[in-house]
Formats: structure tokens, C-alpha cells, sequence
């Protein structure tokens, strides 16, 4: 019994893969959203500027019965480490998770770090955490300190229906596209999506403001582009030229499920509809340019009203529950 890093183009990353799979599947076929092997393969292989990513198995007799992922923030908040453990389900309850967590909990702190953060899903049905996710987090000192709610947007939404939906928008321009962010949006591009972070609501979740940086920008473009994914973007120039806001989402390779990242309307231009509008105008691009996408799934905090009622207004339904889980060490 042991426990071992794994790289990317390690001979065991195939049956890490596996097992990383049928964990995060397991129980949860309608809702799991697993990244793929090329996709997991990339971000351990390209580098980010402001992150590192590490990825370890638990290994009995030479097979892989379980794994973990670390995640180390190393420019904002370096003071935190995100993680996670998963088991092989039929070697559940023998020890390998916890066996697994102590690791990259050592290896947290001997990063510096005393803050840890995990995300666990559970049931739609249950506003509080249940299952043995959430049961084994709750064991290990972890509280649940945001609840988040899954949804589910079935593809495609009539165009006539996303017309009757789209809201004037006097004195904004919309622009989209997909890739790389336009030259002379970047820069506005990195501020209003460093904002997300602290904007979305947070519960206690333990977390500071992060600094807009056009490389990272750049560097989630290459690593995306080695990940076979795309970005497909709207956003709203005010005159001035600053964004007032975005909404982005990725399409996978080879996958029918597209993921919403992240959506946002700076403050001081809330209260114009331009939440509605740049999702409107980024479902129709994305329908227009990939058609063989037939759902988005998106995350949200469910004390999140305004930002769950577009999205509600657009057709998006509930499908899951996910709690953020803190630990101070
Ligand atoms: C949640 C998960 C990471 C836990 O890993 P594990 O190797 O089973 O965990 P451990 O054996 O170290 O369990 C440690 C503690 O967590 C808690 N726990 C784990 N699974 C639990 C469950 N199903 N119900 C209640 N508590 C649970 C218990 O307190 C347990 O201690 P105990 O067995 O002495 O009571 C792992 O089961 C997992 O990946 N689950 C998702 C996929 C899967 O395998 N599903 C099948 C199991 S539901």
C-alpha cells in the first residue's frame, strides 16, 4: 500500500484516469461531469502562471484503489490549497480515503499552506449534505461553508424564444466570439474575470481578491487550446470602451455538454438587463457555431437570486447539489 504522484505521461496515468472516472461517475451517471483524459492530461502538462496542479494515486498491490488532485493557488491566495479524494467504489470504506487526504494535507502544509477547500455533490432533493462524500468530508473536519446547485440547459433554445428573451441594451455594444479574447478586450477581459471570484456570492468560504493578469489570460488560451476546448463568448462595451459584462462558456471535444464559466455585470452597471443579454447573445453563438452541443451545465450558489434567475428565464433546471467544504489547519 502506497501513495504516488502521478504525471502525465506516466504509464499509470491511464488507470488513474480509470479509476478517476468511475469514481466521479459512480452513483451519479445523469449528472457527473468527469474531464476527459486529454483534458486532464493538458492541465498537468501546461503550465499556468498563477496555479500548480498535482495529482496522486493510491496504490494496493501495484493497482490504483483510489486518488487525490491538489490545486495551489501561487499568486492570490497562498494561503490555500483545493483538493480531492475519491475511491475505487468497490474499495470504499477501507481506508484509502482518508489514507489519501492526510497526504495531500501534509503536502499542503508543507506548501505553506492552513486553508483547504473541497467540492462534494450531492442529491437535488436535500438542501443539506448527505451521501458518503459529504459524510467522509464532515468526518475529517471539513464544514460546508457555500451550497451550490447544478443546472442543466437543454439545447437548442428556440430562436424565437432567446429573441422574445434578448432586452434593449441602449448605450451598450454586444460583441462576440470564440477563442483567443480580441487584442484590445484583453485587458478589460482579465479585470472584469479576476472580479468574479469575490463578486459571486461566497458564504464563509475563506477567499481573496484575485488581481487581473492578461498572461494568465493568455495561458488558459494555450492550455484550453491543448485541451481540444473552445471559448465562446458575448460581452457589453460600455462607450468608454470598459466592459460592463461577460458570460463565457467552453465547448469540449467530442462532448455534447457544454460548460458555462463564468458570468458577470460589473456594479456600477447592474440593473440594466445585461446579465439577460450577454447570455442571450452567447447561447446564440454558441448554437450557431456548434450545433452537435445538445445541453449546458452551469453552477451556481443557491443564495445567488439574481444570477439563478436569468438563468431560470433562459430554461436552465435544477439537476444537482454541490457543497464547497472548508477546513482551517
Ligand atoms: C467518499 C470517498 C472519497 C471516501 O473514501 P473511502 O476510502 O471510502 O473513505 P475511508 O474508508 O477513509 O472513510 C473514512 C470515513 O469517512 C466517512 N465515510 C466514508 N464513506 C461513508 C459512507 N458511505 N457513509 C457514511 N460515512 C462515510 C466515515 O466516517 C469513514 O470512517 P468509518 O468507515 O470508520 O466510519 C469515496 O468513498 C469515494 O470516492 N466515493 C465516491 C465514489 C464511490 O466510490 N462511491 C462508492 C461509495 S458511496
Amino acid at each position: 500500500m502506497g501513495i504516488v504522484r502521478v504525471e502525465p505521461d506516466a504509464q499509470l496515468f491511464d488507470e488513474w484516469y480509470d479509476v478517476y472516472r468511475l469514481a466521479h461517475v459512480h452513483g451519479r451517471e445523469a449528472t457527473a461531469l468527469p474531464f476527459s483524459r486529454r483534458e486532464i492530461r493538458a492541465m498537468l502538462g501546461v503550465p499556468l502562471p498563477r496555479s500548480e496542479q498535482r495529482v496522486y494515486a493510491v496504490l494496493d498491490d501495484g493497482a490504483v484503489v483510489g486518488g487525490g488532485w491538489l490545486y495551489l493557488h501561487l499568486v492570490d491566495n497562498t494561503n490555500r490549497a483545493e483538493l480531492e479524494v475519491w475511491t475505487y467504489p468497490e474499495h470504499a470504506r477501507r481506508g484509502h480515503g482518508s489514507r489519501m487526504l492526510a497526504h495531500l494535507e501534509q503536502v499542503a502544509v508543507a506548501e505553506g499552506r492552513s486553508v483547504l477547500g473541497a467540492e462534494v455533490p450531492w442529491v437535488l432533493d436535500s438542501e443539506e449534505p448527505v451521501g458518503c462524500r459529504s459524510a467522509f468530508m464532515l468526518a475529517h473536519g471539513y464544514a460546508n461553508v457555500l451550497s451550490d446547485v447544478q443546472r442543466r440547459l437543454t439545447l437548442p433554445v428556440a430562436d424565437d424564444a432567446l429573441a422574445a428573451l434578448m432586452p434593449e441594451v441602449d448605450g451598450y455594444t454586444l460583441r462576440t466570439w470564440t477563442g483567443s479574447v480580441p487584442e484590445e478586450l484583453v485587458a478589460e477581459w482579465a479585470d472584469v474575470v479576476a472580479s468574479l471570484e469575490t463578486e459571486a456570492p461566497m458564504g464563509d468560504l475563506d477567499y481573496e481578491e484575485v488581481t487581473p493578469d492578461v498572461e494568465e489570460i493568455r495561458a488558459e488560451e494555450r492550455l484550453a487550446h491543448a485541451q481540444g476546448r473552445v471559448s465562446v463568448a458575448a460581452v457589453a462595451v460600455r462607450p468608454d470602451g470598459r466592459l460592463a459584462a461577460y458570460s463565457q462558456i467552453y465547448v469540449a471535444a467530442d462532448d455534447p455538454i457544454a460548460y458555462q464559466w463564468g458570468t458577470l455585470v460589473r456594479r456600477e452597471d447592474r440593473g440594466h438587463r445585461l446579465g439577460l443579454a450577454v447570455k442571450v447573445a452567447n447561447l446564440r453563438l454558441l448554437q450557431a457555431r456548434f450545433p452537435r452541443v445538445t445541453s449546458v451545465s452551469t453552477y451556481n450558489a443557491a443564495s445567488n437570486v439574481h444570477m439563478i434567475a436569468v438563468n431560470e428565464a433562459v430554461g436552465f433546471v435544477p439537476t444537482e447539489r454541490l457543497g464547497e467544504f472548508q477546513k482551517h489547519l
